[in-house]
């Protein structure tokens, strides 16, 4: 079969073929340390699911307006405004199947072919699949290693500004580093964007998951609500991965062109669930605090297993349910070159199963330190014990051969 030219340029989520990797081993009857799962392996707050079970009882299962339905948009509207300091109302709100279809989206609507978009490297790799998708040049910046954490390196950041930059991809909160920009840096690129015109997409699928400070959104800064879109997702924050609940949030004339590829894409998001996201928004506060604390506990178990580990480099992050680690030496120790080779090493040996910077975009020829991600999000305490106990006493082992 022939297929069209652009499907060769579709990326994808790679990190999907490592959690087939791990059910492999765990059906040959192996204990399996999941971390590479950005998915709580808690359920869906049950005020959440039994609100959606009556409104199926109800019959809220037709089609509804491709925008999603108001009283939804309205209440996020509400929730942004009160945890951002915004003025939307609903109809800078499109309900989405999820935080995912708003980047490319987004790109649909300021990217035209040939444009340059900057965007995070490591990343989700979503957006360098969409960019290249849609016929963009993927505009790639890197962050520095630093001694207690990642940081987002300015200087290269503004040398691959050029006249052909459309548009910013920011993730502050940031998948796989859990990199949280100051309030100066964040000025900084703020500043930018404006100065150079640019639509930024800012995408907050971590907001609600900020530990030890206030999350703070670039759409807050003066001149920002005009150019930015903003990706909101119930995934994460409410345990909803599999319900595919999100919207895009941004100026009235972008929403209203992201309304109209809803109509010609999926019509609308599922009529139920959208009811019961609004029973997610009502219920909010405690729910979060409790999730929060829960992946504070499990960050810290983590970090205090791996902190005195030879060969390893382990930074703890302010957000998210993720630790990118620096496994340079250990790597080189085990004389293990290849990310992937190393991945299934440790699962092999240890039964840890993680993802490996290479599942967060295409790494630059300029890269010489090595990283693995360790998400917590689907393991609880006694079982990180156990596992990255196991990962620890098989790196302690190649350092004293
Ligand atoms: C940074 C980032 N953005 C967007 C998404 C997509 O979220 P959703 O699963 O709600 O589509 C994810 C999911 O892991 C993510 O990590």
């Amino acid at each position: 079969m022939k297929f069209a030219q652009r499907m060769s340029r579709l990326g994808t989520e790679t990190a999907y073929a490592v959690a087939g990797d791990a059910a492999a081993y765990a059906e040959k009857g192996h204990t399996v340390y999941p971390f590479h799962l950005g998915d709580i392996n808690r359920p869906t707050p049950p005020h959440i699911t039994s609100a959606c079970k009556k409104y199926l009882d109800e019959g809220k299962t037709g089609y509804c307006p491709a925008a999603g339905i108001k009283p939804l948009r309205e209440a996020m509207a509400e929730e942004i405004n009160r945890t951002h300091g915004t003025d939307y109302t609903w109809e800078n709100v499109s309900i989405q199947s999820g935080g995912k279809p708003t980047i490319g989206k987004f790109l649909m609507n300021v990217m035209e072919e040939g444009d340059e978009v900057l965007y995070p490297t490591p990343g989700y790799p979503i957006y360098e699949s969409q960019i290249n998708f849609f016929g963009g040049i993927p505009k790639p910046y890197i962050y520095r290693e630093e001694k207690d954490e990642f940081v987002m390196d300015m200087d290269y950041f503004q040398s691959l500004i050029s006249s052909q930059t459309t548009a910013l991809i920011y993730n502050n909160y940031q998948n796989p580093m859990g990199v949280c920009s100051s309030s100066e840096e964040m000025q900084k690129i703020a500043d930018l964007a404006i100065k150079n015109d640019w639509m930024v997409l800012s995408d907050e699928a971590y907001f609600d998951l900020v530990y030890d400070e206030t999350p703070r959104s670039i759409v807050s800064l003066p001149g920002m609500k005009e150019r930015t879109v903003l990706l909101s997702t119930f995934s994460k924050k409410y345990a909803m991965t599999g319900w595919r609940l999100g919207a895009a949030i941004g100026p009235k004339d972008i929403i209203e062109k992201i309304n109209k590829i809803n109509t010609n894409d999926e019509a609308c998001t599922t009529h139920f669930v959208q009811w019961a996201g609004i029973d997610a928004l009502k219920g909010d506060e405690k729910y979060c605090q409790q999730l929060r604390k829960l992946l504070q506990k499990r960050r810290d178990a983590c970090l205090e297993i791996l902190r005195d580990c030879p060969g390893i480099i382990v930074h703890k992050p302010k957000s998210t349910f993720y630790l990118f680690v620096n496994v340079t030496q250990a790597m080189e120790k085990m004389n293990i070159d290849s990310y992937e080779t190393f991945r299934l090493h440790m699962l092999e040996k240890t039964g840890v199963s993680f993802c490996t910077r290479e599942h967060f975009g295409s790494p630059l020829p300029s890269e010489n330190q090595k990283y693995i991600r360790l998400a917590y999000s689907g393991i609880d305490v006694p079982q990180i014990h156990e596992g990255l106990g196991k990962f620890k006493a098989y790196i302690q082992s190649c350092f004293s051969e």
